[in-house]
């Protein structure tokens, strides 16, 4: 039975005896090291963390399992947060799951299909607001400070110590830190878990080195590239279209204390990335999970030298969760025939006449 991170990290999360042990079996996520995209950029060890394989297809669940677990404790009867929409997800089937009331606040019109639909499915309910994720998270904020309603955002500081559990996965892995972590960076949380886990792991001596954090944000929201806010940001990277994250500074700490950085990158160069990882290595993420894999590219082609370098990019949600984007970029080739053997046979007599052959 898979544990979940509570009761396998129970050691270095703030569990005390009362502290119900939620769980839907997340974590151990599978840490996969590349076949193609390594060698195409020299690196010997490039790894991808499929956190896509959690539970309700993303990250959000190492957070939500231990948010849910301390708003048990403390006796709430509901939880809220802002989205994009994988905190949405998570938080409605955790809510749901483990009966406490779930309501979800998102950005009309600007959620992934996949994302809606999990809140849906969850019965949590859903309030849509005419406005930016932004917006959003600020009443979220509002109203929490003045009810007695659980806020599960990454604010929430529960979030981060579950989130940081895919820090200890890593090192349990490869035996210690990679040289460097690359991870899209949204609302700044999980670059500040993953930071606090490897340092937490690095002086319990888990671990001999710590790595350099690489963030990357979407060009068109790159608040902390920028130094200030971005009033309207855009991206095709809809999970991390955010112009004022919540943990920014946080975030410099963990980029300057490991000597890492914290850069953009293109819509383009994101679903170039996207597509590589689907074609190459079996990997299909959603857009915004490919910006770690498009942010080495970029460092790469910018001359870092990831050669005798341990490399591990996040991959942080299933590219199920946005069928639209996949159906628009993916260009099928489908050739349609009826059911005699003989259609098969012709249609595929170019491939075998191509000398790649089939079976
Ligand atoms: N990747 C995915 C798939 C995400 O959903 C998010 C954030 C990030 C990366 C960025 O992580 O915010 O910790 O820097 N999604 C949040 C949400 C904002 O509401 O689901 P971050």
């Amino acid at each position: 039975m898979q544990k979940g991170i509570l009761e396998t990290y129970r050691a270095f999360l703030p569990i005390e005896e009362s502290t119900p042990m939620v769980s839907m079996g997340e974590g151990n996520t599978p840490l996969v090291k590349s076949v193609q995209l390594g060698k195409m950029l020299g690196c010997e060890e490039l790894y991808f963390k499929l956190e896509g394989c959690n539970p309700t297809g993303s990250f959000k669940d190492r957070g939500m399992a231990m948010a849910v677990a301390k708003a048990l404790e403390s006796g709430s009867k509901a939880i809220m947060c802002a989205s994009t929409g994988n905190t949405s997800a998570s938080a409605a089937a955790y809510g749901g799951r483990f009966s406490i009331s779930t309501v979800v606040v998102v950005p009309k019109g600007r959620i992934a299909a996949g994302k809606v639909t999990q809140a849906m499915a969850h019965s949590a309910r859903i309030i849509m607001v005419d406005g930016s994720f932004d917006q959003a998270l600020s009443l979220v904020r509002n109203f929490t400070d003045q009810h007695p309603i659980t806020l599960v955002n990454s604010i929430n500081p529960y979030r981060l110590e579950g989130q940081k559990t895919g820090a200890f996965e890593i090192v349990d892995d490869l035996g210690d830190s990679p040289d460097y972590l690359f991870i899209p960076t949204g609302n700044a949380g999980n670059i500040t878990a993953y930071w606090k886990g490897f340092k937490e792991y690095h002086q319990a001596e888990m671990s001999r080195s710590l790595p350099k954090m690489m963030g990357f944000q979407a060009q068109g929201a790159a608040p902390i590239v920028l130094g200030h806010p971005v009033e309207d940001p855009k991206t095709v990277a809809s999970a991390i279209r955010i112009g004022n994250p919540a943990n920014w500074t946080a975030a410099l700490s963990a980029r300057d204390d490991s000597g890492g950085v914290i850069d953009k990158v293109s819509d383009d160069e994101i679903l170039e990335a996207y597509e590589l990882l689907a074609s190459c290595e079996g990997i299909f993420c959603e857009p915004a999970s490919a910006a770690s894999f498009a942010g080495l590219r970029k460092l790469h082609a910018e001359g870092l030298d990831v050669s005798c370098r341990r490399v591990v990019c996040i991959i942080t949600g299933t590219g199920l969760k946005d069928p639209d984007t996949a159906v628009e970029r993916f260009i099928p080739e489908i050739t349609e025939i009826g059911a005699d053997p003989k259609d098969l046979e012709a249609a595929l007599q170019s491939i075998s006449e191509g000398g790649e052959g089939i079976g």
